[in-house]
């Protein structure tokens, strides 16, 4: 089966049956006599290469290249045109034709102009190949061992097959909602579109609405004259992201409700209705329920922003990722800062996993970040990441020990961070003196040097 199809419109049949006999071995030769019936088979056959009489009776050329470039912007159109012809010759090239050839025709003139437009498809497909890897490579980097991420894993790739079905993404602050809502547009088939990203909560609430929908010229004091392009207008093809949706002005609520139920909406000051095809994923980590409650948020805003809801939970709540992640990021900052970091010590991941993450994902990769940063050796320790339990003495003088969470606690970790915090506070007291350090501890000088090292090194 020949590669490429080709179709030929004319209706003098000495030229259309003649162009076919000399290319029907190379290509899926389709002829017409009229533009009528080639573009009826054209959504079927799908030609990648048309040449077009510009005389046809009925519609004519340059017609008939119109509807083929509206059927698709890759079908490439060679204008075929008798000499007195060549005014409309122009119009059909800013139309979007290709190229064009003269009567009396040239068989080996024909040949490499077909050849040459086929070879411009064939580049353009590998672009086109090439562009979607390299997006697709974009695809960010979503780590997860549990069970919670595992599920929604699936069920992101499960719904980011609908091109426009709103999505909205509950979570507590770093959990990766936005992580998430670029992971769903780099799975939609939006995927080559823009991926805009708005936080309500830093544009001021007077400003919001003509930021997200823009306005015309002169629509009020201040705006330019020109006019300007919403965000949303930007985000068309793509994915809008609307993060922190719950700061939204109940007059922004209003216009984006319109905009979700019917794909239209004005720009500000602006009479023409605009039409649009975008998704609209929102993010929040406020309790939108208490907001309807208190009248500050839209029930049925709410409603049509959540058609497809996704929660996710806090790290604390899902302990098996915290060392997948942590050894991603110690991977990401090691290759970042040229640092040979290899792992951590099991002191370290204990205290990764004890740590309560109130400021969860984030959190956990900034901790990463300045402990591949600021370690000595390759062994990331507790005191690398900063997370040693610090019990020393309250400002009251007793102790204060920290108390038995429910899971019970590792002793051995903690007595080796107390013995740390004791070393390098006296270490601080004699003005970093080993023998005085050691002698306020009531420790040998051999002793002490030789656990401090153990310790600062993670080993113990
Ligand atoms: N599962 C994950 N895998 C890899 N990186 C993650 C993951 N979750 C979060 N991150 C990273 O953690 C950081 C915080 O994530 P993100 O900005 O998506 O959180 P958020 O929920 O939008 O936070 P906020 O509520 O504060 O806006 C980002 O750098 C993100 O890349
Ligand atoms: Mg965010």
């Amino acid at each position: 089966m020949p590669p490429y199809t080709v179709f030929i419109v004319d209706d003098e049949d000495t030229i259309r049956e003649g162009i076919a006999a000399d290319i029907e071995e190379d290509y899926a030769v389709n002829t017409f006599r009229n533009a009528e019936e080639a573009l009826e088979a054209a959504p079927v056959k799908k030609p990648d290469l048309v040449l077009l009489d510009i005389g046809l009776p009925k519609m004519n050329g340059i017609e008939a290249l119109k509807h083929f470039k509206e059927l698709s912007r890759e079908i490439l159109v060679i204008m075929i045109t008798a000499y007195e012809d060549i005014q409309s010759v122009i119009e059909c090239m800013k139309a979007g034709a290709h190229d064009y050839i003269v009567k009396p025709i040239i068989m080996e003139e024909l040949e490499v102009t077909i050849a040459n437009a086929l070879e411009t498809i064939c580049l353009r497909k590998e672009i086109k190949a090439l562009q979607e890897v390299q997006l697709r490579k974009n695809v960010p980097c979503f780590i997860g061992e549990s069970k919670a991420i595992h599920d929604i894993m699936d069920y992101i790739e499960m719904v980011a097959q609908s091109p426009d079905t709103p999505i909205l993404i509950q979570g507590d602050t770093g959990t990766g909602k936005e992580l998430v809502a670029s992971t769903i547009h780099y799975q939609s088939p939006n995927f080559q579109g823009p991926f805009v990203t708005v936080n309500c909560a830093t544009i001021p609430k007077d400003l919001l609405e003509s930021e997200m929908f823009g306005y015309e010229k002169g629509a009020f004091s201040g705006a330019g004259a020109a006019g300007k392009r919403g965000l949303v207008e930007m985000a068309g093809g793509g994915t809008l992201f609307l993060d922190e949706v719950g700061d939204l002005s109940l007059q922004a609520q209003a216009k984006l409700l319109r905009f979700l139920e019917q794909g239209e909406y004005y720009r500000v000051g602006g009479v023409h209705l605009q039409t649009l095809q975008t998704r609209v994923i929102s993010a929040t980590n406020q309790d939108l329920d208490a907001m309807i409650v208190r009248g500050e948020f839209r029930k049925d805003l709410y409603f049509r922003l959540g058609v497809v809801k996704v929660k996710i939970p806090s790290l604390n709540a899902r302990a098996d990722d915290i060392l997948p992640l942590a050894r991603h990021f110690m991977v990401g900052f090691g290759e970042k800062f040229a640092k040979p970091v290899a792992g951590f010590s099991s002191a370290a991941e204990k205290a990764l996993l004890s740590h309560n993450w109130t400021g969860n994902v984030r959190e956990l990769k900034n901790v990463i970040e300045r402990g591949v940063l600021t370690a000595a050796g390759p062994t990331l320790t507790p005191a690398d990441l900063g997370l040693e339990a610090s019990f020393g003495p309250s400002e009251s003088g007793a102790m204060g020990f920290p108390p038995i969470p429910p899971d019970g606690l590792d002793l051995t970790a903690l007595t080796q961070s107390m013995e740390k915090y004791y070393m390098e506070a006296a270490m601080k007291m004699a003005g970093g003196n080993e023998s005085r350090a050691a002698g306020l501890l009531r420790l040998n000088h051999h002793t002490f040097r030789y656990r401090r090292k153990k310790i600062l090194s993670g080993d113990l």
